[in-house]
């Protein structure tokens, strides 16, 4: 595509279509699966297609560039801008504690969470109204505190004061990727700057507890927190925090709307709420879902792939190669950046005909044969650097919604227009009201 304008390139245009995936969408469906734009005077590609994935799925490194409005608040330390084969080894590193193993280890705590939240809405009288996405929200942030950071945010003090600066932080940040930057030294980077100091602080908080509050003998569930404080992985200080934040970050706000997307498709899909809801009890009766029952309950994955494939929650991922490589034929110019359309392709009516209909039956086994595993790639796939964090999310929504749907009915408050706004990650545009009845 030709640059709209010889400074700006084609960010008009984005602009003009509301956001990068929806530009991404627009520009394919003109120029087909690989393509190519202008992001300033920056050159940069978009692939979209399995094939195309697929030739990409060695390429580890990241355009730190196009991520650059996190770096404010992730600091440039952060392993989201690391490459090369020292950042390959602090991702291994990093997410040992994310193995299926490690997760399952903390299915005890996400139970009790979820299961505090049911008590709490079984409270609340006949035809409240709930904000779904603030109760998920809440969920999510203390899901991922409790587990990655341990006994310091047993105290839900701990938790709202995270939660209070993690939404001021956000809030900021989804502004600057619609384009209105807090000018230097005002009020309001001042207020941005401070939410991400108490942050670290609070992190620094934790690994203080932790470190007084040690298991001793080898006893007590190993950490996150454990592996950024070990001495064996050599991490500096300011390495430790960014990364810790990073991974809340990256943890929270996109499980906390995975399950706010979850709870709306199914309360707008009586149908397959009733046959998931069935699924749960014929499975597990009142008992809690282990691990196991998780890989075994069929319609309960298809659900959240499914919320995840209609929902987007990450439209997309990006890599970089620092020599001249080859990519559909077509000669990619060292230091480009290549955009891989995740959600593009998890939204190709080719692939996924009538791609804006929830429908979990996409995923049974009989109709996911002879497709791609590359059209599905809520996570990213390339060169190891998929989400870490994708069984933790997957244990997290599965184990909420076993909870939830066993207990409550959900029903949308009508009129209602529910619509996706497609920043940093693709949430609702306002907030999602639903009420319950008790099963
Ligand atoms: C539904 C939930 C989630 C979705 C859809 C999601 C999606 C993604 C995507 C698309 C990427 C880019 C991958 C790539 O570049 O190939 C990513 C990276 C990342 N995610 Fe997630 N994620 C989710 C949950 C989580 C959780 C629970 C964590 C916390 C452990 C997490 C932490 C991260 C981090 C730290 C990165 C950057 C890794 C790096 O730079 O190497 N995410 N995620």
């Amino acid at each position: 595509m030709d640059p709209a304008d010889p400074k700006e390139g084609n960010l008009p245009d984005i602009l003009q279509a509301g956001s990068l995936h929806e530009f991404l969408q627009e520009l394919h469906d003109k120029y087909g699966p690989i393509a190519s734009f202008w992001r300033g005077t920056q050159y940069t590609i978009s692939i979209a297609s399995p094939d195309l994935f697929k030739e990409q799925q060695h390429v580890f490194d990241r355009p730190a560039n196009l991520y650059a409005s996190l770096e404010t608040l992730l600091t440039e330390k952060s392993i989201q801008f690391a490459n090369g084969p020292s950042a390959r080894h602090r991702r291994t590193m990093l997410d040992k504690y994310f193995t299926a193993d490690s997760v399952a280890t903390y299915y005890g705590t996400l139970h009790k969470l979820s299961k505090e939240l049911s008590e709490k809405w079984a409270s609340l009288p006949a035809n409240q109204h709930i904000p779904l996405e603030q109760h998920m929200m809440a969920l999510a942030v203390k899901m991922f505190l409790k587990v990655a950071y341990g006994f310091y945010f047993n105290d839900d003090r701990q938790v709202l004061a995270f939660k209070k600066n993690y939404d001021l932080a956000w809030h900021e940040l989804e502004s600057w990727v619609s384009g209105t930057t807090p000018e230097p030294g005002s009020e309001r980077e001042k207020v941005f700057l401070d939410a991400r100091d108490s942050m670290f602080a609070l992190i620094e908080a934790a690994m203080k507890h932790r470190e007084d509050h040690a298991p001793t003998s080898g006893g007590g569930d190993r950490l996150f927190l454990d592996v950024l404080r070990d001495p064996d992985n050599e991490m500096d200080a300011d390495v430790r925090t960014a990364d810790a934040l990073t991974y809340a970050v990256g943890g929270m706000h996109t499980t906390g709307i995975a399950l706010t997307w979850a709870i709306y498709f199914l309360a707008s899909h009586e149908d397959i709420q009733e046959k998931l809801c069935k699924e749960l009890k014929d499975q597990l009766g009142d008992s809690v879902m282990s691990p196991q029952e998780f890989s075994d309950s069929s319609y309960l994955r298809q659900v959240i792939d499914e919320t995840l494939r209609c929902a987007i929650i990450g439209p997309h991922a990006a890599r970089v190669q620092d020599f001249d490589s080859k990519l559909g034929g077509h000669i990619v110019p060292k230091n480009t950046p290549v955009i891989q359309a995740l959600g593009v392709v998890m939204h190709d009516e080719k692939i996924w005909p009538e791609p804006n209909k929830f429908d979990p039956e996409r995923f049974s086994s009989e109709n996911s044969k002879g497709r791609s595993s590359y059209a599905f790639q809520p996570y990213g796939f390339a060169g190891k650097r998929i989400c870490p964090g994708y069984r933790l999310a997957n244990a997290e929504i599965g184990v909420a919604l076993s909870e939830l749907c066993r207990r409550f009915k959900f029903h949308l408050v009508a009129g209602q227009v529910v619509q996706p706004v497609h920043g940093l990650v693709t949430r609702p545009k306002d907030e999602v009201w639903i009420t319950i009845s008790k099963r």
